[in-house]
């Protein structure tokens, strides 16, 4: 430094100094050009490398404000079209409202537990894939929603209803009994139904899956790449609420096979379907709403509620309709990604409002309704008409909401 000082002020050696701030000047300019080089050298490599450089984390979960669930009545969705649209219809949920709460959570849960329990429709709730190729990948998905749902997810978000506990703690003695899993002493509470929840995930798959429907009212499918690679395939589910499908008849299947029954598929939304699932990325939260009027209260439901080409309706079938057990049936689905095994998860809670409720909501919403039901006939596919089995109900429906 003192040899520098030196020379800038020693006005014998102005030529030096000049000099000298000249090659600083020129090593700055080189070091800057070689230095935005390497940047767009990171970039590219970065673009390159593409997924490996998304966020590979569960997204951050807000505390719900604490409220009196039990006394909370279910959200009411009123998703009616005067022409019916199909499409992927998406939007951006927040991840933090994954699951929603609301006053029929015990009763849901005990109906979850007595349809995973019946031998008679146990294989149609829970399934994993048999094949060796596809189920390991098919274990991992699971035991990675699982642990994120019963350590981070609940506790997190509905701390009043699920709290984790350590049992190797001196403070913490839980007398009620644990399902499933072992390992760590790590359990989470459900303070709702006093049952104990390991948070590592039991070895069995559909042991991990029944856990998770036994604990929170949505049904989940879990998604990934097919053995081909082209496409997502079904590779594992709990589907307690299934409407008019036999999940384990979709198990293995691409989308595009699982929704060859659907009118219109193939030509509206296969492409897009496919370039979404292939493209959404971890921490990004999407749901959708669909809704049909079944003839039934009943929410396990493998098949009745679709019709399909070829198939004919009868005046004695639309006249055999009791009114009473006529439901407008929704379902709230959500799509996200987990990080660590990129499986896709579609789940979807099912909610159902019977007539003199919707009737209830006066005159203007019946008329909604009705034009929602004819509008199934007016968009781009009117056999969603059918498809829905509209032709049964829609003129029942109409004449109760109308009248
Ligand atoms: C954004 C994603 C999805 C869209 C837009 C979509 C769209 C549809 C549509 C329009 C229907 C006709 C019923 C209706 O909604 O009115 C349908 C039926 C169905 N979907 Fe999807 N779907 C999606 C994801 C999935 C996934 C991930 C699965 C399962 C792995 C699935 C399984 C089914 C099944 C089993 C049926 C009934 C088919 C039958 O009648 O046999 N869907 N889907
Ligand atoms: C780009 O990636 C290659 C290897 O994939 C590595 O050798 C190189 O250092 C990286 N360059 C930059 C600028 O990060
Ligand atoms: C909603 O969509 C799902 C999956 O895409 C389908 O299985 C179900 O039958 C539809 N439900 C209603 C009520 O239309």
């Amino acid at each position: 430094m003192g040899s520098v000082e030196q020379l800038l002020f020693n006005h014998n050696n102005t030529i030096v100094s000049v000099a000298s701030a000249i090659t600083a000047v020129v090593l700055l300019l080189t070091w800057h050009r070689r230095r935005s080089q390497q940047q767009q050298l990171q970039q590219q490599n970065a673009s390159i490398s593409g997924a490996q450089e998304k966020p590979k984390t569960f997204p951050k979960i807000e505390p719900h404000p604490e409220f009196d669930w039990q006394a909370t009545p279910p959200v009411k969705f009123r998703p009616f079209k005067p022409k019916y649209h199909l499409s992927m219809s998406i939007s951006r949920l927040n991840p933090s409202e994954l699951v929603q709460m609301d006053s029929t959570y015990l009763s849901r849960l005990e109906f979850r537990r007595s349809v995973m329990a019946a031998s008679s429709s146990a294989p149609h709730v829970l399934g994993v894939v048999e094949d060796p190729s596809m189920s390991a990948g098919a274990k991992l998905a699971v035991q990675e929603l699982y642990t994120w749902i019963f350590k981070d997810y609940l506790p997190t978000r509905f701390p009043f209803i699920y709290k984790l506990i350590d049992k190797s703690s001196k403070d913490e003695k839980p007398t009620v009994p644990s399902q499933g899993g072992s390992g760590s002493s790590l359990y989470t509470l459900n303070q709702a139904t006093n049952d104990l929840v390991p948070v590592t995930p039991p070895e069995d798959t559909k042991e991990a899956l029944q856990i998770l429907g036994a604990h929170v009212d949505q049904d989940f499918l879990f998604l990934l790449p097919a053995p081909d690679g082209d496409g997502y395939a079904l590779y594992a589910f709990v589907t307690c609420c299934p409407n008019g499908f036999d999940s384990a008849e979709k198990l293995g299947k691409k989308l595009r096979d699982i929704h060859t029954p659907v009118p219109g598929y193939k030509e509206k939304l296969e492409k897009s379907m496919d370039r979404f699932f292939a493209k959404i990325e971890v921490g990004e939260y999407v749901q959708r709403v669909n809704w049909s009027f079944t003839t039934t209260d009943k929410l396990y439901t493998p098949g009745g509620n679709h019709l399909y080409e070829g198939e004919e309706v009868s005046d004695a079938e639309k006249d055999a309709i009791d009114i009473s057990k006529v439901h407008l049936r929704c379902e709230r689905q959500v799509l996200h990604r987990l990080p660590s095994s990129r499986a896709v998860v579609f789940s979807f809670k099912t909610y159902m409002y019977s007539l003199p409720e919707l009737k209830a909501e006066g005159p203007s919403a019946a008329q909604e309704i009705a034009d929602g039901i004819d509008g199934l006939k007016l968009g781009n596919v009117p056999d969603m008409h059918f498809y829905k089995r509209a032709v049964v109900w829609g003129d029942a429906v109409k004449a109760y909401l109308l009248s």
